[in-house]
């Protein structure tokens, strides 16, 4: 929380976001203190208080909390979210988290790193179109799986996921890509998904 110019975040709420708004926009995410600390026991359940230097692609970052965390914690961090989102854009560049602007589509492969990542992780995302009916289910799954396997991570890396509630589906994700998961032999565990590049 020092290190963090909390002023200069209030202030970015302050231009970008209108007051009917700013309840929500507060809790989810200018309420920083407890976004902190989700963002700790992130790292902290990844055991990166137990290492230094890992190298570590946040897709969907948001306000890029989790890479700063990363940061913190002198790992490598580097983050994806959808282009184009100013209040995004702002705080990003105010905590100054190495983030490309990429929308992640079905069956497209994310960008190639100049250097493959140990570890790829994804909060509170599904991939849902927001405003749309899609859903991922097991196909796209299974593109998205693969490409990071062969194309992001090194070897020993980990996908860790923790996905958002899909109403649609009324689960995390469905039975099929459930069975996926299980191929991989994916570490399940209500919305937290682990798999390893053997
Ligand atoms: C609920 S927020 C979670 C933010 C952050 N991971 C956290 O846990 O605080 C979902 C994030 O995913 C991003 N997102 C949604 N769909 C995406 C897509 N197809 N490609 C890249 N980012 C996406 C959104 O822009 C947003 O930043």
């Amino acid at each position: 929380m020092a290190t963090l110019n909390t002023d200069e975040l209030l202030a970015i709420r302050d231009e970008e976001v209108l007051q009917p708004d700013r309840r929500l926009i507060d809790f989810k995410y200018f309420n920083t203190r407890p976004w902190i600390v989700e963002n700790i026991k992130r790292a902290l359940r990844l055991g990166l208080h137990e290492c230094r230097g890992r190298s570590i692609l946040d897709i969907g970052t948001g306000f890029g909390y989790f890479p700063y965390i990363c940061e913190f914690m002198e790992h490598d961090a580097a983050a994806l979210d959808i282009p184009d989102h100013r209040l995004y854009d702002r705080v990003i560049d105010a905590l100054k988290i190495n983030r490309t602007q990429h929308t992640v589509n079905p069956f497209e492969p994310l960008p190639i790193p100049q250097q493959p990542y140990d570890y790829v992780t994804a909060y509170q995302l599904a991939f849902n179109q927001p405003g749309k009916e899609t859903v991922w289910g097991s196909s796209e799954w299974a593109f998205f799986i693969e490409d990071v396997l062969n194309n992001q991570l090194s070897s020993g890396g980990r996908i860790h996921l923790e996905l958002n509630w899909s109403f649609r589906i009324g689960a995390w994700y469905d039975a099929d890509t459930k069975r996926l998961f299980d191929r991989y032999d994916a570490r399940r565990a209500g919305n937290e998904i682990d798999i390893y590049k053997r």
